[in-house]
């Protein structure tokens, strides 16, 4: 498919794309073990209660060296059987999205707030948040991501630590963490599929998420340059 045949799939007819897709992230080191043992901690969780009810934890899904980091909320039921991240209807707009600008779950890493489904996809409770957060931190430590993708209320809320409405998180860069990383907050692919008239916002968002990791690889390389 082309990806003006991807874009006409969103919704969207009129999206245009220049230059080429941010370069593939820097190795990821000597980080096999500390890999190894998150996924081993995250496998065998028994923190909150929803380990109760899982089939089986949702660790997260992609290039361990990405530029890019995609965070959502929580397992739903196909994820929560399959043991990976965004794979129902949902899943599939978010692929379409990524395609959309030059990316694909392969090169991206994806992961959710939560490891394990909460029961009827209610909202995560903030215990379950506090247990699981520290999981993501790590994720997102080892990965080093250029650019943290927030896609949803939850993920952007919890990330920043803020209880501000997703509307007024959209349309700027946020830092994320030590390492200052820019996070930008889109809406859910979920949200999109019922609000199919926002997807045009959400393309916006990607292309400023686009740009803002150009911007911060020229200015890297201009640094390189200049020693
Ligand atoms: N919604 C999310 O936020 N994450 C998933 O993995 C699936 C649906």
């Amino acid at each position: 498919m082309t990806r003006q045949a991807y874009l006409h799939a969103l919704g969207i007819d009129t999206w245009t794309l220049r230059g080429a897709p941010p370069a593939a992230a820097a190795d990821a080191g000597d980080t096999g073990d500390a890999w190894a043992s998150l996924c081993g901690q995250v496998a065998g969780c028994q923190q909150c209660g929803l380990h109760a009810g899982r089939t089986q934890t949702v660790f997260g899904v992609g290039n361990r060296a990405a530029s890019w980091m995609v965070v959502g909320e929580a397992p739903g039921a196909e994820e929560d059987r399959r043991g990976e991240p965004f794979v129902g209807r949902a899943g599939k707009l978010l692929d379409s999205m990524l395609r959309a600008i030059d990316l694909s779950r392969e090169t991206v890493f994806i992961a959710n707030v939560l490891k394990c489904r909460p029961p009827a996809n209610r909202d995560p409770k903030p215990e379950e948040v506090a247990s699981c957060l520290p999981y993501l931190h790590r994720q997102i430590e080892l990965i080093r991501p250029q650019v943290i993708l927030a896609v949803g209320r939850i993920a952007a809320q919890n990330l920043l630590a803020t209880d501000a409405p997703l509307g007024k998180l959209r349309g700027r860069v946020h830092s994320f963490g030590e390492r200052a990383t820019p996070l930008i907050v889109t809406y859910h692919p979920a949200y999109l599929l019922r609000a199919p008239l926002e997807k045009r916002k959400a393309w916006e968002d990607l292309q400023f998420a686009r740009a803002t990791v150009q911007t911060a690889a020229a200015a890297a390389r201009a640094e390189l340059g200049s020693r």
